[in-house]
């Protein structure tokens, strides 16, 4: 897609739904039109209006490695990696390539296709917890997929969640949980439970408290916060003990960690876990992976009662399949999680030298492990500061930079990050002048950004 198309357009009344052509260099219009029709403006919450500074841009027409296009042609050097899923660059030609050869053969069939059991057997053979897995779509499918599996195993009812995880699925179990609980019954909110990571005595209470009503724990083995020595095998522990199933939520840190994942990085393995973001390459693909014995629970062999385990029209999208193949293929044979640990190690040592040059050490936190990068802006008492991370929004952002999280990926190499980084020094500089004239929010163009978790809008 690019601008020569703009005068190639027909006027016909069908052609814009045959080629999403660009009819217009404007941003906005297309921003517009995604208001009009789309509750929230975009399809999922954290790309919109209200994560971003007002000078973000409204769409995205293309991306190509580490960069991505606006309808203006305006370029940015991309850090967020579409939510993480484009563990290797956008548009790789190679996983496109495997992709164009599977959709010649037509996208799914009435019976399983060959490429279905030769991605679930790659992921048995690299993820240490999988002796079987399912296909979905997206994370969500599957997490949620694991909270049914246990209960139907277990034949008990309440669910664990992690009060550290910030999302593990969009289903009620979960989001029932969080501020934004309009719609979800009470009866199914009542069901999940909340244990503190690294905590294991938080977890022992909650066990205590609800002797054999509990089904599973679940949560992300390894995120940001490094877990205390034995806590994920104490947590292990824990569940074998009161006949609970372990689940790890390894949407974000599969393919990241370690090939197989924060399980083979940590050395716990659980007895199911959930796969998703960066194994397709931003196809869409998600895996439930787990021990046989309870797996086969979802299976249709045997005399036992069935569970309805995951069912989906898309599942078995074979080039979606195909993708995920070529995807975890070239993350095994080209090393990419030791490119993306030192690609993320460069950021993190950027980002702390672009703020101490700037002067604003105190008001930017720089931590998580570097294959998955964390950093904030912060108010002198150290806490979180929306103002100010609007203002690095959209300095950045008028840089070319696209920042409002980091996700190292294949496409990123050492000569992008110092460029990106003297522009970040830049925007950090604003910040500086800004605060010292006491007047952060003075220098904000639009509105404040919001968390995505928050009860009114
Ligand atoms: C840790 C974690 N689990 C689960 C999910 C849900 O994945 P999806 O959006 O593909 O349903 C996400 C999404 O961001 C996530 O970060």
């Amino acid at each position: 897609m690019g601008f020569a198309r703009l005068n190639s357009v027909s006027d016909s009344l069908y052609s814009k739904y045959l080629e999403h052509p660009l009819t217009v260099n404007d941003n906005k219009h297309y921003g517009q039109r995604a208001k009009r029709y789309i509750p929230g403006g975009a399809h999922t919450y954290s790309k919109g209006d209200d994560q971003f500074s007002s000078n973000a841009p409204d769409v995205i027409t293309r991306g190509e490695g580490c960069y991505i296009w606006d309808a203006e042609d305006n370029k940015f050097t991309d850090f967020a990696l579409s939510l993480g899923t484009v563990v290797l660059g956008h548009a790789y030609e190679p996983v496109l390539d495997s992709v164009r050869a599977e959709l010649l053969k037509g996208v799914n069939f009435v019976r399983p296709s060959v490429i279905e059991g030769e991605l679930a057997e790659l992921l048995c053979d690299i993820i240490p917890c999988a002796e079987m897995v399912k296909l979905a779509k997206h994370g969500s499918d599957v997490t949620t997929a694991s909270i049914k599996l246990a209960r139907a195993y277990t034949g008990k009812e309440r669910v664990v969640r992690c009060s550290a995880d910030a999302f593990n699925a969009v289903h009620d179990w979960f989001i029932g949980s969080t501020v934004v609980d309009r719609g979800v019954p009470k009866a199914v909110k009542d069901l999940t439970l909340q244990f503190e990571y690294n905590n294991i005595d938080s977890l022992k209470a909650l066990f205590s408290q609800y002797p054999g009503e509990i089904a599973c724990v679940i949560f992300e083995p390894i995120s940001f916060i490094e877990p205390k020595a034995g806590f994920l095998q104490a947590v292990k522990d824990l569940c074998e003990k009161n006949n609970a199933l372990l689940i790890f939520d390894e949407v974000v840190s599969g393919f990241r960690f370690s090939l197989g994942g924060g399980q083979e990085y940590c050395g716990v393995t659980p007895h199911l876990a959930a796969f998703g973001k960066a194994m397709a390459n931003g196809f869409s693909v998600s895996a439930l992976a787990g021990r046989k014995d309870i797996m086969q629970l979802g299976g249709i062999e045997g005399e036992q009662e069935r569970v309805f385990l995951l069912s989906t029209t898309h599942g078995g999208e074979t080039h979606s399949i195909a993708a995920a193949i070529k995807t975890i293929n070239t993350i095994r044979e080209h090393n990419i999680i030791e490119h993306i640990w030192n690609i993320g190690g460069l950021i993190k040592a950027g980002l702390t030298k672009a703020a101490k040059d700037a002067g604003i050490s105190d008001l930017v936190n720089v931590g998580g492990y570097d294959c998955k990068p964390a950093f904030a802006l912060v108010d002198a008492t150290g806490k979180p500061c929306m103002v100010t991370r609007t203002l690095f929004l959209q300095e950045t952002i008028k840089r070319g930079i696209l920042m409002p999280y980091i996700v190292p990926s294949f496409a990123h190499n050492a000569q992008v990050i110092d460029q990106s980084m003297e522009r970040i020094t830049e925007a950090f500089c604003v910040i500086d002048k800004a605060r010292k004239e006491n007047n952060i929010a003075g220098y904000v163009e639009g509105d404040i950004v919001k968390p995505v978790f928050r009860k009114f809008n």
